[in-house]
């Protein structure tokens, strides 16, 4: 049998929520992951550094027997952060990031910055102390373009940032555009991006294949073809700026079947598998590792992780549904065939 072996990866982005969705979907996660980067859009936000370590405690608790997972805390950045927290962040030893949502941009971002340049004096803070700025990069203005949010979002914000913030290391998230492709790779080394499964998988018709397809629903939504095969060519480039990220964001099967779906795709049930099947396809199962296990560990500045992860080419299929008693969730690929299988312990 076919098979690949890797140095244990890394979830640069990644939702696992709280309370009873925690306890399914975490033991995906530390299955295929050392360590992940936890965002903190919970209701209410993790905002501090206590509500970040008492969330970090109900990660760990959740942690099946004979797994080793370490959860990297990031707090959710406001208009009401002080300095002083960013601060004491940047001195936590599990605390990793601040997040950036704009004020109304995706899931539970109501309490996002509404006005980016006021909180130009926290950058400077989190450039001073040495703790990188994650940012959801889309405009939130109605009158633009929901495929054009991004773009639009590097062009009025991105480039102002940078420039202002020399020294800040920055992750654009999820990008999804051949122009943050561009803006990433033209950048300096302190800025990155992480890079989504189903942003290297499908393009936009995934979207409207045959009738509404809510589980292929996320933000920043899939874009076209042309984004897509940009997005692999950086994924599989070598080059470190572009790293793994999930962004698995797992939401009841309920409110993603329903009238107004919400945003996200779970893939933390395959996340390895599925990278590995958009890796292969641009015949570059040599970069998977770079993607997955270096370049990301290398920009936070964590140790590359011992140990190891195998996948078989081993064809099985995707459950319709993880969880009971209807707290189920739908995962990417529901019902469907996936070729790469990660070997067990
Ligand atoms: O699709 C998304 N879902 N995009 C985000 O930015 C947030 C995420 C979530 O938390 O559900
Ligand atoms: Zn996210």
């Amino acid at each position: 049998m076919k098979t690949l072996t890797i140095t244990r990866p890394d979830d640069l982005h990644l939702h696992v929520r709280n309370g009873a969705i925690l306890q399914t979907v975490l033991p995906h996660t530390a299955r295929q992951f050392a360590r992940a980067i936890i965002m903190p859009n919970l209701k209410p936000p993790v905002t501090t550094v206590a509500q970040a370590l008492a969330y970090r405690e109900e990660i760990l608790a959740a942690v099946p027997a004979g797994l080793d997972f370490t959860p990297l805390m990031t707090l959710y950045l406001t208009g009401s952060t002080t300095a002083d927290e960013i601060k004491k962040a940047a001195a936590s030893e599990h605390v990793h990031a601040f997040k950036l949502y704009p004020a109304g941009a995706t899931t539970n971002s109501d309490s996002g910055v509404a006005d980016i340049k006021a909180v130009y004096p926290l950058f400077a803070a989190m450039e001073q102390y040495d703790i990188p700025l994650l940012i959801h990069g889309e405009v939130t203005d109605d009158a633009c373009d929901i495929f054009d949010r991004e773009r639009v979002f590097i062009d009025t914000y991105l480039i102002d940032i940078t420039r202002n913030f020399p020294g800040l290391r920055i992750v654009a998230e999820h990008v999804t555009t051949t122009e943050a492709v561009q803006f990433i790779k033209d950048a300096d080394a302190n800025i990155a991006a992480t890079i989504t499964p189903q942003h290297l998988l499908f393009n936009r018709n995934a979207i409207l294949a045959g009738g509404i397809r809510p589980h292929h629903y996320c933000l920043p939504i899939i874009k076209r073809e042309s984004h897509r095969l940009a997005l692999v060519e950086a994924a599989t480039s070598g080059n470190p700026k572009f790293f793994l990220g999930t962004d698995s964001a797992p939401h009841l099967t309920s409110l993603k079947e329903t009238a107004c779906g919400c945003a996200g795709c779970y893939s933390a049930h395959a996340a390895l598998e599925l990278y590995a099947e958009a890796f292969e396809r641009a015949d570059a199962l040599d970069k998977l590792e770079g993607f997955a296990s270096f370049y990301g560990a290398d920009f936070y500045r964590l140790p590359r992780n011992e140990g190891t992860a195998t996948l078989e080419k081993t064809a099985w299929t995707v459950p319709p549904i993880y969880g009971e008693n209807g707290l189920t969730i739908t995962p990417l690929k529901a019902n469907e065939e996936l070729v790469w299988k990660l070997a067990k312990g």
